[in-house]
């Protein structure tokens, strides 16, 4: 039996700037797993079984006489996405494709169905992607595994940055520029995978950043899910509508992004901080122009109480629930601010920044097959 892992993730900023080419974001990779097994099936069919996904439910929608399914909540896309796009690239490796059983076990979904915003999508393909290079003895290294997994994610979500992807398989804490994803779509017709995954992608930049040793992060949690894609879905219409705007929020964005890393460069917690409230703000109005509740009511108690203690904090991810969080000096009253957040109904989720260490697989570390 193979098991690989993959954490899950919070944007830290530039959340929704970062959708567009070459914008920057910043994340973290939390401690919390998705965890994909694979064994050899004896049988003629293989099965996926997830212990979390038993009762996931379906959107869907009208559009004339169709009923349209949004797969992009299911999870169980992205782990097909992943198979296909993996044995895509076995199979330019010339493996003879097998039948699998796989097991998914996903700390990112609690037993009970909640939702944490921690990246469950991105962590589950890129679970399932690193075992099944394993699985079929494909010599990948992060920038491989990025690739596939973008793929198959994209393939089904078709608007993120792919920032979650790429916290997932890098871990620590990143600055991440996204790729041009029409680029990606065009060469997919064109290309085979393996010229594909061999080449520079445009635009794509990940830089790991380290941390300054006094800045504690803490996360809170609005017990509210959102879903990402129908936000990012709602900026798009006023991206069309009101392009200088949306335009001068981009340029904000990116420059706020810039001083953030120099920040991390400097090991300034102060610098960090200022940005981190730069960046809430530009959220905040980009949420106000575009009539997107982006920072909800709780999320605005969750920062403004953080802010009383002396910590810098915002909205994490697309926002509308999920979780928030808060850059704070590890030397500053933070229990306080935990003790008021569970005054006002505001979780903390206890997790830690998760690093990954820098493993090239190579074919002859690997068990010989059978
Ligand atoms: O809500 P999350 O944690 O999935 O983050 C979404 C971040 C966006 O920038 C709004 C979208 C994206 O794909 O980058
Ligand atoms: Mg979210």
């Amino acid at each position: 039996m193979i098991t690989e892992k993959a954490p899950g993730k919070l944007y830290i900023a530039g959340e929704y700037a970062v959708v567009e080419n070459g914008y920057p974001a910043i994340l973290v990779a939390l401690d919390q797993f998705v965890t994909c097994s694979i064994s050899e099936s004896a049988k003629e069919m293989g099965q996926i079984i997830s212990r979390q996904y038993n009762n996931d439910q379906l959107s869907w929608r009208r559009m004339g006489d169709e009923m349209v399914v949004d797969k992009r909540d299911n999870p169980f896309s992205y782990i097909l996405s992943a198979i296909r796009v993996t044995e895509e690239y076995a199979r330019s490796y010339s493996r003879a494709l097998r039948i699998f059983d796989l097991h998914i076990d996903s700390q990112l979904d609690s037993q009970s169905g909640r939702k944490y915003g921690l990246g469950s999508s991105a962590a589950v393909t890129v679970a399932t992607v690193k075992a099944l290079c394993r699985f079929y003895n494909l010599p990948v290294n992060k920038d491989q595994i990025f690739k596939l997994a973008a793929i198959a994610h994209f393939e089904v979500q078709g608007n993120g940055s792919l920032g979650d992807v790429a916290a997932s398989v890098y871990g620590g804490w990143i600055s991440y520029h996204s790729f041009d994803r029409q680029w990606l779509a065009q060469q997919r017709q064109y290309l085979d995978i393996h010229s594909l995954i061999d080449l520079p992608w445009p635009d794509l930049k990940i830089e790991s950043l380290k941390a300054p040793k006094n800045l504690e992060l803490l996360i809170g949690w609005t017990g509210k899910p959102a879903s990402t894609s129908q936000l990012v879905d709602k900026i798009s219409l006023f991206k069309a509508r009101q392009q200088a705007e949306y335009r001068k929020f981009l340029d904000e964005s990116k420059a706020c992004i810039q001083r953030m890393v120099e920040g991390f460069h400097m090991q300034d917690l102060e610098k960090i901080k200022q940005e981190i409230r730069y960046n809430r703000e530009l959220l905040k109005q980009l949420g106000t122009n575009s009539g997107v509740d982006i920072e909800t009511p709780v999320l605005n108690d969750l920062c403004q109480i953080a802010e009383e203690f002396g910590g810098a904090a915002k909205t994490s991810g697309a926002g509308g629930g999920d979780c928030g969080i808060v850059a704070i000096d590890s030397s500053a009253d933070f229990k306080s601010v935990l003790k008021s957040w569970a005054k006002n109904h505001i979780e903390q989720l206890p997790l830690n920044v998760h690093f990954i260490k820098d493993a090239k697989y190579k074919v002859e570390e690997y068990l010989p097959i059978n």
